[in-house]
């Protein structure tokens, strides 16, 4: 199986993917035709931040399962094509954090003392002592744009350095920002308070041009330190703040358009520093987020939860073994639901009793619409199975309970409309032997896999051994069979495990018996 890398990684990741078994296959300056060519039969792609996942290239993929983004930003991929096509699209969130926030130190301590302007300087054969009068950063305050990982790496290295920090993200608590010491405020009262702004926001409708002309204003005599994404700070308005004098200066990591281009006004103004979007490029972080990255592909393409997947149920490694029986076994129970259902759903409904309620189901819950959905969509997974639900307007209704009835753990599916429902119900015993115990509310013990034959009769003499003839006489070896039913005399369901599928006329001579209301065959093999 082939993975396409078409930025640079690490080695170590490399290496990572080829011990797996995979075919490694780099494609950096692949575009157009080429591209889509070398993805084609790719199961894997992984990106940094040069190559934009387009709808087009996803579409160029079909046996593509998993998009790696060796880094943070994922702005240069269109996830929600990447849901559509049942594609995992991963991110390495942790490798670089670090990395980032030194860069962002140094930017400023760069931008504050002029370094790079004096460097040059000397380098070109002047000692410009007198040209350079610096600010220094001891009790100046910091406004920090953005308290998530980076942020708060860059507030707890500024914190012990003397400087005041506030801080503006609509979306972090109180607590937190206290935690680092931090004050919130609002963008506006940042930056008018800020000697020294830094952005660590990600690059979203919302962030876009969010630093603009007037915002540049608030923070007059002061410097703006991007080391996030480009298009969040409007790159004409930085230019001209500083050529103005508005601002003192100005660090930047980042561009709206990457490389930046010759004839960008960032490059004339003198007190704007740039480096090109080095932020994430020293050894260790580049060797995390490669074999992040590569452990990821390897367990998507193994179907096992993706740790840091941004559009499929993540899961914690240390939590993975507890939950994972149940990913099959819900699967299972919603397609054996949807298909003894057999009508237009509205809802379904998964239900976890006992231990299985305390933990993260989300991938159960995926794999139990997965199950229900697999007939009518050929391409469904775990990534794209809640967004079909969604489109489809079933409502998807999880439950907990902490108490299982009979069973130390149960998880139910199930499907229903208006006028009415059929539930299946699951369960682990010890040994890793899975079992549907339920149908319908009936008592049933039934292996998971294989040929199924779920009959409802009357509960009369004879039923069960009239069945077991008709499959007999056909050369159908029973492996299992399992009768509840409600009253005696009334309705029953009974569960055959089958060697073999029964043909239709099997199914037609059952039901034409009077006393079978209804006889439904199932595969549960993995075609
Ligand atoms: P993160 O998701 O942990 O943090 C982002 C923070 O921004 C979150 O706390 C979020 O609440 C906040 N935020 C979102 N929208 C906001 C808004 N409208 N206003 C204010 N705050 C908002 O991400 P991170 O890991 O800290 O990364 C931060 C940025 O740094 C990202 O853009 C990432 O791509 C970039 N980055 C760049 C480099 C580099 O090489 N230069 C390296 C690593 C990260
Ligand atoms: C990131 O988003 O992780 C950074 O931009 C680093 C990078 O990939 O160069």
């Amino acid at each position: 199986m082939k993975i396409l890398v078409t930025d640079p990684i690490a080695d170590a990741g490399l290496d990572r993917l080829r011990e797996a078994g995979f075919e490694v296959e780099t494609a950096y300056e692949a575009e157009g035709e080429a591209l889509h060519s070398a993805i084609h039969d790719a199961v894997g792609l992984v990106v940094r931040s040069g190559t934009e996942v387009t709808p087009e290239l996803l579409g160029a993929a079909p046996e593509l399962v998993i998009v790696g983004r060796a880094g943070i930003g994922v702005d240069n991929i269109d996830i929600d094509a990447a849901t559509e096509h049942g594609v995992i699209v991963a991110n390495a969130p942790e490798g670089n954090v670090r990395a980032a926030a030194e860069h962002t130190v140094a930017m400023t301590f760069a931008a504050a003392r002029s370094i790079p302007q004096a460097h040059a300087r000397l380098k070109t054969g002047t000692w410009a002592k007198g040209e350079f009068l610096g600010t220094e950063l001891d009790d100046k305050t910091l406004g920090i744009v953005g308290l998530g990982r980076v942020g708060q790496e860059v507030a707890r290295r500024f914190g012990p350095l003397g400087m005041d920090l506030l801080a503006y993200d609509p979306y972090i608590g109180a607590d937190r920002a206290d935690a680092l010491g931090a004050e919130l405020a609002d963008l506006d009262a940042v930056l008018e308070r800020a000697d020294v702004a830094t952005v660590h926001t990600p690059l979203t409708p919302e962030t876009e041009g969010m630093i603009g002309e007037t915002e540049l204003s608030k923070l007059d005599d002061g410097y703006l330190i991007n080391c996030a994404r480009g298009g969040v700070v409007d790159e004409h308005a930085l230019a001209a703040a500083v050529e103005d004098g508005v601002l003192n200066g100005a660090a930047l990591d980042v561009f709206a358009e990457e490389p930046l281009a010759d004839d960008s006004p960032l490059l004339d103004a003198d007190n704007v520093i740039v480096t090109p979007h080095l932020g994430a490029s020293t050894e260790a972080a580049q060797e995390n987020v490669a074999t992040s990255t590569a452990d990821q592909i390897v367990a998507a393409v193994n179907d096992e939860p993706v740790m840091n997947a941004l559009n499929a149920p993540s899961i914690d490694a240390s939590a993975f073994p507890r939950v994972e029986p149940y990913i099959g076994l819900a699967e299972t129970a919603g397609r054996i639901a949807m298909e003894l259902f057999d009508a237009h759903i509205e809802e379904a409904h998964v239900e976890y009793a006992g231990d299985i309620a305390a933990e993260e189901i989300d991938i159960v819950t995926a794999s139990a619409l997965k199950g229900m959905f697999r007939q009518l969509e050929p391409q469904v997974n775990a990534v794209n199975a809640p967004s079909l639900a969604e489109e489809r307007g079933i409502d998807v209704v999880e439950s907990k309970a902490t108490q299982a009835e009979d069973f130390q753990s149960l998880v139910t599916v199930t499907v229903a409309n208006g006028s009415g429902e059929i539930s299946v119900s699951g369960t682990q015993f010890t040994g890793g032997d899975p079992r549907i115990v339920r149908i319908d509310g009936y008592r049933v013990d039934a292996i998971p896999h294989g040929h199924m034959l779920v009959a409802r009769n009357y509960d009369h003499p004879g039923v069960i051994g009239f069945i077991g003839t008709v499959l007999g006489d056909s050369g159908i070896n029973i492996a299992g069979m399992y009768n509840g039913r409600e009253t005696i005399g009334g309705e029953a369901l009974t569960v055959y495990s089958l060697d073999d599928e029964p043909s239709t006329d099997i199914i037609e001579t059952l039901e034409d018996d009077e006393r079978i209301i209804q006889a439904q065959y199932l595969s549960l093999n993995d075609e």
